[in-house]
């Protein structure tokens, strides 16, 4: 029997050394990881030379297809275009519980599979999760068998997805290796390309609350993975959005469903509405229906009757009430003057520690743990005025959340003006 040309300590070496991995090393490092064959410690330091040495463009397409393989690549027998979406994980962002109902009364097929939160930005099962009865885990036979009924699937991505993937995030997530822009790339599309979609919308955000501080950098995250789109076939689209401030007046999980709802029925927040307008576009647009508006359908209602069928299909009830907090805190203004800066991060970071969010994989969250936002950045304020609610079962967690969320706040003079708010779409690039 012959073994591979090269060690595990041959590929470590030629990235730490600033060269070119090849297509076979590639093949043979995530194939053999996956199996357990190269260890973790060596797959930690061969991350490490990737944070600081790089992969081009082909290194990183080939990367992405070696973990696609690692695992099943789902084929989705539906007769109605395909087409997700993926946020590169903001504060506040509950636009994909609103968005797949909405692309699938717009006559499109949407399969969400997702993975679980960590850290600051909410994880999208653990919100629909606070919803009494609902469901993440699906069969590949349910998952197919609703997107043919309903039109839209949000469910948890099965271990059988891009195992490499999940093997590799858990450890980057340990050592310092999550901020590199070839792996964060291909760790994405590789789930996303897997789950099956003929089309992908990527939502990148940029600003505090994100991987992504600067647009140069989301722009050449974008244009990374719309590389890997197009090399799979997968026809991709990429939305720059800002995350300098939430998504919203909610942070959590059980208040996030309810602002989604809020939505779906026509009302909620104006930014809400309006990137989830934007993005819905851009998924008609790959799907082949750019005649349908998804304003006039939003408003009609009918996304929210698609709504309640997605969540009884899970074995949700859309109409039970959701998860009330056991303490809440009110946060005041400590001055007058203008709010002009309500900081993503502190926001997240707060949520996170009343209990919305994990700090290991595994470990459960409050569904009725969040913040809910009571002023908006660029209103006047005056001392004493609430500007937020902080919601959670554990009431010891109030001092760490609010020193976290205190840091955040930005209140100026009075008569100084507000900012003038930015635009939500930074830039849109397609393939
Ligand atoms: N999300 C992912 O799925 N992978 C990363 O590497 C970063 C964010």
């Amino acid at each position: 029997m012959t073994g591979p040309l090269f060690t595990t300590v041959d590929v470590i070496r030629a990235k730490r050394d600033g060269l070119r991995l090849t297509d076979a090393q590639i093949d043979w490092v995530i194939d053999a990881y996956t199996r357990g064959v190269v260890a973790e410690e060596q797959m930690a330091a061969l991350a490490m030379a990737i944070v600081l040495r790089g992969m081009d463009s082909a290194e990183t397409a080939r990367w992405t297809a070696a973990m696609i393989n690692s695992g099943e690549r789902l084929v989705l027998p539906v007769d109605r275009p395909t087409v997700d979406k993926h946020s590169t994980g903001g504060v506040g962002d509950k636009i994909t519980l609103v968005l797949a109902p909405l692309i699938a009364t717009c006559g499109a097929a949407v399969p969400q599979l997702s993975g679980r939160g960590l850290g600051h930005t909410g994880g999208t099962l653990d919100k629909l999760e606070s919803i009494p009865g609902w469901r993440a885990e699906l069969s590949t036979a349910e998952i197919i068998d609703q997107l043919a009924r309903v039109g839209a699937v949000i469910a948890a991505a099965g271990k059988g997805l891009a195992p490499a993937d999940r093997k590799l995030y858990a450890l980057r997530d340990v050592t310092g290796t999550v901020e590199s822009i070839p792996l964060i790339a291909s760790s994405i599309m590789s789930k996303k390309i897997a789950a099956g979609p003929q089309s992908l919308v990527l939502d990148v955000k940029v600003g505090a609350g994100a991987f992504m501080k600067t647009v140069e950098q989301a722009r050449e995250l974008a244009a990374t993975m719309l590389g890997i789109g197009d090399a799979h076939g997968v026809a991709t689209t990429a939305v720059l959005t800002d995350m300098r401030t939430p998504l919203g007046l909610t942070a959590g999980n059980a208040v996030e469903v309810a602002e989604s709802v809020d939505v779906l029925r026509g009302g909620g927040p104006a930014d809400i509405v309006e990137l989830t307008l934007a993005l819905a576009r851009e998924m008609l647009l790959l799907a082949g229906l750019p005649e349908v508006d998804p304003a006039a359908v939003l408003a009609s209602g009918q996304a929210y009757e698609t709504w309640c069928r997605m969540i009884r299909a899970q074995g949700g009830d859309p109409e039970a009430p959701l998860p009330t907090p056991e303490h809440v805190h009110a946060v005041t203004a400590d001055r007058d003057g203008v709010l002009t800066g309500l900081d993503a991060y502190a926001v997240g970071v707060a949520a996170w520690r009343l209990g919305a969010g994990r700090s290991a994989p595994g470990e459960s969250v409050q569904p009725a743990a969040g913040v809910r936002l009571l002023a908006k950045v660029g209103e006047p304020v005056s001392a004493g005025q609430p500007l937020a609610e902080l919601h959670t079962d554990t009431p010891d967690a109030v001092p760490a959340a609010l020193a976290a969320f205190t840091e955040g706040v930005l209140i100026a003079d009075g008569e100084s003006s507000p900012r003038a708010p930015s635009p939500l779409v930074l830039d849109v690039l397609r393939s």
